[in-house]
C-alpha cells in the first residue's frame, strides 16, 4: 500500500515537472543531421552559452577553421593538430557526428604546398606527392571518428569552368580525382564530398554535375555534394536552389547544406555589374590609410546599415526566407543527409566583417543574446 502511494506521488511529480525544452535536432533529427560549425573559442569550451545551444539543438559539428590546410600543416615538416584534436574530443564527449573541412582548397592553404625549395612553382609530381601526404596524414589521424570529409572545396567557377587556383595551374583538372583517390585510400570507410558556394547558379550547377560524372566514370567514391548555402535577402531563389538539388540528386549523390547562413544586409555587391559600391570597396585597399576610414564609413552606411539592430520588417522577411528554405530541405529529406549552420550566434559569424571590415550582420539561427530566432522556435513548435 505504502509503495503504491510512493508510485502515485512520483508520477504526480513527474507530470507536473517542467518538460525539458526541445531542440532543433529533436524535431528535425529524423530527417537529416542538424549541425553547426564551431570556432576556436567554442571548441575550447570558453563560451558556455554556446555549449548549451550545441547540446540542445545540434547533433553534428564541423570545424569552422581548425582543420583547414594552413592551420593543420603550416610548414611541410610541421603539423599542428592541437585544436583539431580538441574538436574531435568535443564531438566524442557529446556524441555528435563530425565532418572534416577541408582537404583541398585554394584558400587557407600553406603557400609552401605550391613552391619547391628553389622558390619555383612545384612540379606536378611534387604537388601530387604533397597532396597525398597531407590527405593521408590528416585522414589517418581521425579515421573512424569523422563521418566524412569535404575533400575538395570551391573548385568550380560561376560559368562552370575550373577555378584557376595554384592546384589547377600545376595539375590541371586532374587535381580533383587525385584528391578523391588519395582520400579513399586513406580511409575507405569515410564519406567523401565535393563542397562549393553559389551552387544555385546554372553554370556552376552544370560544372559540378560534370565533375560528379567524371569522378563516377573513373570509379571514384563521391557520396554527396555540399551546397554551402551562404545566402542573402535576394539570392538565391528557392526554385534555383531546388533545381540544383534535383540536378545533383539525379547523378546519384546525396546533398548536404554545409555552411548555411543568410545575410540580412542589402546585397548591392552581389550584382554582376561593377557599380559604384564595388569600386568603393576595391578602393578601400588602394587609397592612403588616412582616406580609408571615410570610405569604410560610407560602405558601412550602404552595406551594413543595421548596426543598432535589425528593423522589424527586415527581420520578418529574413525569418520567412529561412523558413522557406527549411521547408525545401524538409521536402528533400530523403536526399539531404545534413543541414549545418555556419556558426552559432550572429555575434561570431564570419559574415559581420565579410563585406566591410567592422560591419554588423544577422545571418545565423541564434541572435547576439543567444536567443533562437523566431523561425527556429516556430519550427520546433510545428514539428514537435
Ligand atoms: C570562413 C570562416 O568562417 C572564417 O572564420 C575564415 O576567416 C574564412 O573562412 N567557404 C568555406 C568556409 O568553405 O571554410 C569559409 O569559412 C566560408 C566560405
Amino acid at each position: 500500500m505504502k509503495n503504491s502511494y510512493i508510485i502515485i506521488a512520483a508520477l504526480a511529480v513527474a507530470a507536473c515537472a517542467p518538460k525539458a525544452p526541445l531542440g532543433l535536432k529533436d524535431v528535425l533529427g529524423d530527417k537529416f543531421l542538424v549541425g553547426t560549425a564551431l570556432n576556436e573559442q567554442q571548441i575550447r569550451h570558453q563560451d558556455p552559452k554556446a555549449d548549451s545551444i550545441v547540446a540542445l539543438h545540434f547533433n553534428a559539428i564541423v570545424p569552422e577553421n581548425c582543420m583547414k590546410h594552413a592551420e593543420l600543416h603550416p610548414k611541410e615538416d610541421e603539423y599542428n593538430f592541437e585544436l583539431a584534436d580538441k574538436f574531435v574530443e568535443y564531438g566524442e564527449a557529446a556524441g555528435l557526428t563530425m565532418t572534416g573541412h577541408c582537404l583541398v582548397w585554394h584558400s587557407q592553404t600553406g603557400r609552401w604546398m605550391f613552391f619547391d625549395d628553389k622558390g619555383e612553382l612545384a612540379s606536378p609530381e611534387l604537388l601530387k606527392q604533397r597532396m597525398k601526404d597531407h590527405i593521408t596524414t590528416v585522414m589517418t589521424r581521425y579515421k573512424g571518428k569523422l563521418k566524412g570529409w569535404d575533400v575538395v572545396n570551391e573548385a568550380i567557377m560561376e560559368d562552370g569552368s575550373y577555378r584557376k587556383s595554384l592546384y589547377y595551374q600545376i595539375l590541371g583538372e586532374e587535381f580533383i580525382p587525385w584528391a578523391f583517390q588519395c582520400a579513399h585510400e586513406a580511409d575507405p570507410d569515410a564519406e567523401l564530398y565535393y563542397n562549393d558556394y553559389g551552387m544555385n547558379l546554372e553554370g556552376r550547377r552544370n560544372g559540378v554535375v560534370r565533375l560528379i560524372r567524371q569522378l563516377k566514370e573513373r570509379g571514384l567514391r563521391i557520396d554527396a555534394v555540399g551546397m554551402q548555402g551562404h545566402m542573402g535577402m535576394d539570392y538565391p531563389t528557392v526554385d534555383e536552389f531546388r533545381a540544383s538539388m534535383d540536378a545533383f540528386i539525379a547523378e546519384g549523390v546525396d546533398v548536404m547544406i554545409t555552411e548555411w547562413d543568410m545575410s540580412a544586409n542589402p546585397t548591392e555587391t552581389q550584382s554582376a555589374d561593377v557599380g559604384e559600391t564595388q569600386r568603393l570597396r576595391m578602393s578601400m585597399w588602394t587609397v592612403a590609410p588616412e582616406e580609408r576610414e571615410a570610405i569604410r564609413q560610407e560602405l558601412l552606411a550602404r552595406l551594413c546599415p543595421y548596426s543598432d539592430g535589425l528593423p522589424e520588417d527586415v527581420s520578418a522577411e529574413w525569418n520567412a526566407r529561412m523558413r522557406a528554405f527549411t521547408d525545401l530541405f524538409i521536402e528533400y529529406a530523403d536526399h539531404i543527409t545534413r543541414v549545418t549552420a555556419w556558426g552559432i550566434t550572429d555575434a561570431t559569424s564570419w559574415k559581420n566583417g565579410f563585406v566591410v571590415p567592422g560591419g554588423t550582420d544577422y545571418p545565423l539561427l541564434f541572435d547576439r543574446e543567444y536567443n533562437a530566432k523566431p523561425f527556429v522556435n516556430q519550427l520546433i513548435e510545428d514539428y514537435k
